[in-house]
């Protein structure tokens, strides 16, 4: 291990002004001066700062990435205090207003704007790159009925690394992305076909045949147009919805390491094929605290039901027994550009189609939450989650298709991502380092010499079926179930009460409150409600 760290005696004499840090061991006395770049330390500099030779070095603590960098970039430009936003240096507010998603997409993924050649061939190569595989039509119909169409457009994305072996460092090499070529044609199918699986996990969940896409339309009529077209020869989306979709598309495209792009870049360490860690990223995306959160908001607005409850809902807020979604921000703190931005669409929108009567909720929310110190004094203010579900849902959205909505467009920030990683001469695979506090040097026992208390099988309780009760105390092949014993029936064919650990069932879960109830109940035979 190579470091820049050069170990000096602490004179104290500061006078002459250096781009360094000193850093005193106060277990030895023993100081370092640690170099900095671009106002970072190397946190590899801090290994050389150890007790005795033998020591490991010291490391930095960091739980959920506060503050480390894990790479330079040069694609967004976040400044969370001021609330600014830029795509390689332009102005969010700009792009939004004046530009389409697809030319965002190419200034993500290229560096510049494009020229109106370079837009056409863009548009035309990623237009042809919408229609799936017969076989991926296949799978995706193989869901369930209700599937959420995220589950599905994580699957199918999975699946599409199956499609193209060539595309597959595993099987071709872990060089292939040196290969220009190769990578443009994974970011025109990913692009291309992002949106058709989308479509289709749509029309799977409201039981319509999938439609073809058309290349006769934008990128984002054409979504629309796969989303909502029934028998039609010709079908063409109303232009404000077309242009809203396209503000959010640009507005959500990329976040530079936001959780799910960071996820592209760990996965993609790794020389993985790029379906692959794009579905990767589309998990990490779907969680409520990330791109789970328009979902999570509305679900929040409509548990609130009416403006009365709003103060009881922020006091249990503060009493951290709810969270306000939509609020709050790891980098923001001032405010969200993209939230203002969104204000404007949900304007256009609400003119077309009439307002959303959650609206008035989130406002009252907004401006009593604005005025509350608890929430000034932490820096929460709403965030693009906030908007976004209410235009999704004055759009007739459903629900469950927010994060698809937002996965579409963030995949161009994910592929920029993946080109600038593969790039880079300092990438190394992602392996971070953890504090081991567990115990060492435990004596091992053979499996007769180890203890049995009473609640032995504590740890391994769960909820227990009608369908498992009735199995757990039958002979199974001439052998009884290895729950069938004295002890352990005690533990768990005595149905557990669904009390504490039920609650800890998100609310954010797919399907209507009453649906999640209804399954619980139908599974584990007790009443139960997530308004418990
Ligand atoms: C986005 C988010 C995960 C950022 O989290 P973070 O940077 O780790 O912030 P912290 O958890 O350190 O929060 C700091 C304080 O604000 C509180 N806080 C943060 N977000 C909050 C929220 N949405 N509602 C209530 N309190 C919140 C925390 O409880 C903490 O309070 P404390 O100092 O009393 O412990 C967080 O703000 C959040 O969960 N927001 C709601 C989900 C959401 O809208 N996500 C979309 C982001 S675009």
């Amino acid at each position: 291990m190579s470091t820049n760290t050069t170990t000096t005696s602490n004179t104290g004499d500061n006078k002459v002004k250096k781009n360094t840090f000193t850093v005193i061991d106060n277990r030895t006395g023993k100081s370092y001066e640690i170099p900095i770049n671009n106002e970072t330390l190397k946190a590899i500099d801090f290994r050389a700062i150890k007790e005795s030779p033998e020591d490991f070095g010291t490391m930095l603590y960091d739980p959920g990435y506060y503050n480390t960098a894990v790479c330079k970039s040069e694609i967004t430009y976040i400044d969370g205090d001021r609330g600014i936003l830029e795509y390689r240096g332009y102005p969010i507010e700009e792009l939004a207003e004046k530009s389409s998603f697809l030319e965002v997409a190419y200034l993500l993924i290229y560096g510049d704007l494009p020229n109106i050649n370079q837009l056409n061939l863009w548009t035309t190569k990623i237009m042809n790159h919408t229609f799936i595989h017969e076989n991926l039509i296949q799978l995706m119909k193989s869901f369930r009925y209700d599937a959420h169409p995220m589950g599905m457009l994580i699957s199918s994305m999975s699946a599409m690394s199956t499609f193209y072996p060539e595309a597959n460092p595993a099987l071709a090499g872990v060089d292939i992305y040196k290969n220009k070529l190769l990578m443009n044609k994974q970011i025109f199918r990913i692009l291309g076909k992002l949106p058709t699986i989308a479509a289709c996990a749509y029309r799977h969940r409201i039981g319509r045949p999938y439609n073809n896409p058309t290349d006769t339309l934008s990128y984002t009529e054409n979504f629309l147009y796969m989303l909502d077209r029934l028998s039609e020869t010709s079908y063409k989306p109303h232009p404000t919805l077309t242009r809203a979709l396209d503000k959010l598309f640009i507005i959500h495209a990329d976040h530079e390491l936001n959780c799910s792009t960071a996820t592209m870049r760990q996965i993609s360490s790794t020389l993985v094929d790029p379906y692959t860690a794009v579905a990767g990223s589309a998990g990490a995306l779907y969680g409520p605290l990330h791109g789970g959160a328009n979902e999570a908001v509305l679900r929040m607005l409509e548990s609130i039901g009416t403006k009365d409850n709003i103060p009881n809902f922020l006091q249990l807020v503060k009493q951290k027994k709810q969270r306000l979604m939509g609020f709050g921000h790891r980098v923001y703190k001032s405010y969200d550009p993209r939230a203002k931005i969104l204000k404007k669409v949900t304007e256009e929108v609400f003119e077309l189609l009439g307002k959303n009567p959650l609206m008035e909720i989130a406002t009252e929310l907004e401006r009593i939450a604005l005025s509350d110190s608890y929430f000034i004094d932490r820096q929460l203010y709403p965030n693009v989650d906030f908007y976004s579900g209410i235009i999704y849902k004055s759009m007739g959205f459903p629900t469950d298709m927010f994060p698809v909505l937002f996965s579409i467009p963030r995949a161009a920030g994910w592929l920029a991502h993946w080109v600038e990683e593969l790039q880079d001469p300092d990438l190394r695979i992602f392996r971070p380092r953890q504090i081991y506090l567990g115990k060492r040097g435990c004596k091992y026992v053979p499996l007769s010499g180890r203890p049995m208390p009473q609640d032995t099988n504590a740890v391994l309780s769960s909820y227990v079926s009608g369908f498992d009760k009735r199995r757990d105390v039958s002979e199974i092949d001439g052998v009884n179930s290895p729950v069938n014993t004295q002890q352990n029936l005690s533990a768990s064919v005595g149905s557990p009460k669904l009390t504490d650990e039920t609650k800890a069932i998100p609310k954010t879960a797919s399907g209507s409150k009453s649906a999640i109830n209804q399954s619980i109940e139908q599974s584990f035979g007790e009443k139960f409600s997530l308004n418990n």
